[in-house]
This record gives C-alpha cells, sequence and structure tokens, in this order.
C-alpha cells in the first residue's frame, strides 16, 4: 500500500475528496493548497472520523517554486517519507487569445504546467532516492485536442502535464529495480468550484464523490493514463483526438 499520500489542491473539490476517500481506506495525508483554513477543517474532519490517520496540512501556493521544494521536504520528515503524489493543484481561468486576457492566461499556464513541473520535479527527486512512489498527475479530457475560447490555454497546459507525465514513465522504462509507477489522469466534467459556471454541461457532469471515487479507483489500480469516469469520457476520448476541426468545432 503507498500509505503516506502528498495532494496539492486539497482545499475543495477533487483535492479534498479525494482526500477524505484516501483517509477511509487508512492513509496518512500530507495536504497543501492556499487557503489552509479549509485545510485545518478538512483535517479536523478526517481527524474525527478516522483517528488512526495522521493529517498534515501546509499553507502552499504551487507558484511560489522554492516552497513546493520546502514543503515536500518538510511532509517527507513530518510522515517519514511519501509514497505518493497527487499533482492536482489548477485552475481554468483564461480568454481567448488576443482579447487582452493575457494574465489570465498566464495565471492558468503558470499554475498548470510550470508549478505542476516543480511538483513533478519535487516528487520524482524524493521517488528516484527511494526507488519507489507513485506520480499522479491529474490532467484533463480537455488534452485531447486544441480548444477554442476561454479554454484554450488550460487545455494546451492539460496536455502539456500528460506529456510530461509520459515522459517521467519513459524515463523509468530505462531503469530496472525500482518500484516507480505514473498515472495520468484525464476527468471529464466533476462539479466542482472550477466549472460552478458550466452548466450546459450539467448531462455529463458527475458529482465530487462520484467523481473521486473514480479518480481513487484509477490511482489505486497505478495505471499508466484512464478517462475518469470510463463513461462516457473513455469511448470519447479517441473522438476528441481524431475528429476533423469542424466535427470538433461544433462539440465545443
Ligand atoms: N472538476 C473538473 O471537472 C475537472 C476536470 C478536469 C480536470 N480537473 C482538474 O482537477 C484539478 C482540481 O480541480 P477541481 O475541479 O477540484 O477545482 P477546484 O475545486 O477549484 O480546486 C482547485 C484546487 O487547486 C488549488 N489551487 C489553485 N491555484 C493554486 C495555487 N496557485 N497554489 C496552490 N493551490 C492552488 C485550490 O486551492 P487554493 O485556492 O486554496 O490554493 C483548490 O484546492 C485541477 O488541476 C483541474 O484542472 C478538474
Amino acid at each position: 500500500m503507498r500509505k503516506n499520500v502528498l495532494i496539492t489542491g486539497a482545499s475543495s473539490g477533487l483535492g479534498a475528496g479525494m482526500a477524505r476517500i484516501f483517509a477511509a481506506k487508512g492513509h496518512h495525508l500530507a495536504l497543501t493548497a492556499r487557503r489552509v483554513d479549509r485545510l485545518e477543517a478538512l483535517k479536523a474532519e478526517i481527524e474525527a472520523a478516522h483517528p488512526d490517520v495522521e493529517v498534515v496540512v501546509h499553507a502552499l501556493d504551487v507558484n511560489e517554486h522554492e516552497q513546493v521544494f520546502a514543503v515536500v521536504k518538510q511532509a517527507i520528515r513530518e510522515l517519514g517519507g511519501l509514497d505518493r503524489v497527487i499533482v492536482n493543484a489548477g485552475l481554468g481561468k483564461g480568454g481567448r487569445i488576443g482579447t487582452g486576457k493575457f494574465e489570465a492566461n498566464k495565471e492558468t499556464a503558470e499554475t498548470n504546467f510550470v508549478a505542476a513541473l516543480a511538483q513533478c520535479e519535487a516528487a520524482m527527486e524524493h521517488f528516484y532516492e527511494r526507488q519507489a512512489g507513485h506520480l499522479v498527475v491529474i490532467s484533463s479530457m480537455s488534452a485531447m485536442r486544441g480548444l477554442p475560447s476561454t479554454i484554450t490555454t488550460y487545455a494546451a497546459t492539460k496536455a502539456a502535464v500528460a506529456h510530461l507525465a509520459e515522459g517521467i514513465r519513459l524515463d523509468l522504462m530505462r531503469r530496472k529495480d525500482h518500484d516507480i509507477k505514473v498515472t495520468t489522469l484525464f476527468p471529464g466534467y466533476i462539479a466542482t468550484e472550477m466549472n460552478e459556471a458550466a452548466e450546459q454541461e450539467a448531462r455529463m457532469m458527475v458529482d465530487v464523490e462520484t467523481g473521486c471515487k473514480a479518480l481513487v479507483k484509477a490511482i489505486d489500480k497505478e495505471v499508466a493514463d484512464a478517462a475518469i469516469p470510463t463513461w462516457p469520457w473513455a469511448p470519447l476520448a479517441p473522438v476528441m483526438k481524431h475528429a476533423p476541426l469542424g466535427v470538433l468545432r461544433r462539440l465545443m
């Protein structure tokens, strides 16, 4: 069992939902986010429900890269090592390219990609030292193609983190005698704060609990990658990947 799990972006949505499920399965947790009051409340809730589970929380803005390395090291000391790191913190701000939304697009690009790189570096350093560990990267179904309008930068960052994870997985294929795995997850629509405004997608949206159960199931299996939930996203993935642009534009 990958006992000690660090989750970034654990103050809401998928991060908090996965933390609750992992705690119920007996994992110790290191939870990070900027809204530390929410992390403290989650820690109190988990410790009340599961007294044997150890939870440490840390205020962390993943765009403060030195802090990413420092907090990962601190969590390693506190829990006696990390067995799994879930690169989950992310945001979906943005505007159509060329319409004066550079700052929002840049924040999304930095948070979802450069900061994810820092998290992967910090996690993999530790895993290479121990020759064991599980890196989990939360991408998105939007990674399947370039996408228009407000989601262009977001989709590009999610394709980038998926490629980052795949590159790390290829590095590992050349090394023997280790137990390091890399999982990339591609969630569809899960009802979190991030997509509160996306009412038009309600048909394909699942609630946080359903979404997080599916995420944790795929994480526990340590699959290389998975669309989450499987239905309808696994069959839709190749359609999104290979549809002619005209078809894709009508879908978006
Ligand atoms: N929900 C979906 O349908 C869906 C689909 C595909 C992929 N995803 C991905 O799933 C991940 C979680 O998103 P969510 O749906 O759970 O949305 P959410 O409820 O808005 O949660 C986002 C989390 O990321 C954290 N975060 C954002 N910017 C951060 C920063 N600079 N430093 C540290 N933490 C930061 C937030 O914490 P603080 O604000 O407290 O720092 C929050 O805990 C994201 O990577 C998202 O792209 C979600």
